[in-house]
């Protein structure tokens, strides 16, 4: 019997799960796990490229396993485990920052736009972190990385880097693909629709989290900018607001894009911001009351996190000592 094919992908616990994940990422992540080998990992280690408060951040990591749970991530089927808690990360990352170039990094548009706003703390591990990230990717042998649109350059690095390292050494790393849904793969923000829905910007109220109340969601989505026309049309350049509104709901129902426009035909955004806030709401309430569940059972997530980086760790320490023996590193001695 042939294998299956490997999924790797990760997500920073640097603030609460989004809409914008859920729908660019994690609804594929379930989708997924029966024809995969599934590895998410909650990404502590890149999420300290910004400056993190520890109580904060410990809390957000059991918040994010419950919530990636609940979404329906089986723990049985899926690997799921935090990246510190398998050290192959963090020296596969080593040997491959050797193996990027300056110039490849710095065209990185997540540096450009987490430098820009936050000119304060342009720190290495924010240059460097792509390295990081190919390294989550490379050391499971992942032939797909389901990720929102947003993540698309990092993967295309990360095939770059492997490429460059196979060259040299031999056939050592699988290059893998992204893996971007067609529609949701880059959700806005509701206040300002020319912008990426973004955790690290909930105070403008254009960001709807998994865990939000179903009242805070309905008028999140009342409030929602529009446009100063009032169809419902799909045109994400002229219509930003209406077009990702379109997008949510599409997502949300199942419904193509062209049925959603044919559903509202002739009714104004007055009757269609309130219905898409409701599938949303319909879409998280299980999730939410599962979520609530399962953040209480405290021995219950260890034992998920415990046997994930067990699992974790077996694939991750046999690539990091293929590379290790190609580079020439010494086998310590017994
Ligand atoms: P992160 O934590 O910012 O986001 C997690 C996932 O959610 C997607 N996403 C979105 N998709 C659509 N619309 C949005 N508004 C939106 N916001 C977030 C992201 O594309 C991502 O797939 N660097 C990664 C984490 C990472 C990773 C990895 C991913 C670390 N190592 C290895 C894949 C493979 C990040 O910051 O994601």
């Amino acid at each position: 019997m042939q294998s299956k094919k490997v999924i790797l992908s990760g997500i920073q616990p640097s603030g609460a799960l989004t809409l914008g994940s859920y729908l660019g990422a994690i609804r594929n992540w379930a989708a997924l796990a029966d024809e995969y080998n599934c590895y998410y990992a909650i990404v502590d280690m890149h999420a300290i490229t910004a400056r993190q408060d520890p109580a904060t951040l410990r809390k957000m990591q059991y918040e994010h396993l419950a919530q990636l749970i609940a979404c329906g991530l089986d723990s049985k089927e899926n690997t799921l485990f935090i990246q510190s808690h398998v050290p192959a990360h963090a020296q596969l990352a080593w040997v491959l920052n050797c193996y990027t170039m300056f110039g490849e990094l710095s065209r990185m548009t997540q540096f450009k736009d987490k430098s820009a706003k936050n000119d304060e703390n342009i720190n290495a591990g924010l240059f460097t972190y792509p390295a990081l990230q190919a390294a989550d990717i490379l050391l499971y042998q992942a032939d797909l990385v389901p990720v929102g649109a947003d993540q698309k350059q990092h993967v295309e690095l990360t095939r770059d880097i492997a490429f460059r390292f196979n060259g040299i050494y031999g056939d050592v790393f699988k290059l893998p693909e992204p893996y971007i849904p067609k529609v949701g793969a880059r959700i806005m923000d509701l206040q300002t629709p020319t912008k990426k829905m973004s955790k690290s910007e909930v105070a403008d109220g254009g960001c709807v989290l998994l865990m939000d109340s179903p009242d805070d969601i309905v008028r999140a989505f009342k409030r929602a900018v529009t446009d100063s026309e009032t169809n419902v049309r799909f045109d994400p350049v002229s219509k930003p607001g209406v077009s990702n509104l379109i997008q949510i709901y599409s997502v949300c129902t199942g419904k193509t894009i062209a049925d959603v426009e044919k559903e509202f035909e002739g009714k104004g955004y007055g009757d269609f911001k309130p219905v898409v806030g409701d599938a949303v709401v319909e879409l998280f309430r299980p999730i939410r009351e599962e979520a609530q569940k399962l953040i209480s059972e405290r021995a219950y997530l260890d034992n998920v996190l415990r046997s994930g980086a067990e699992k974790a760790s077996l694939t991750a320490i046999t690539t990091l000592r293929k590379v290790y023996r190609k580079i020439g590193f010494l086998e310590r001695p017994q």
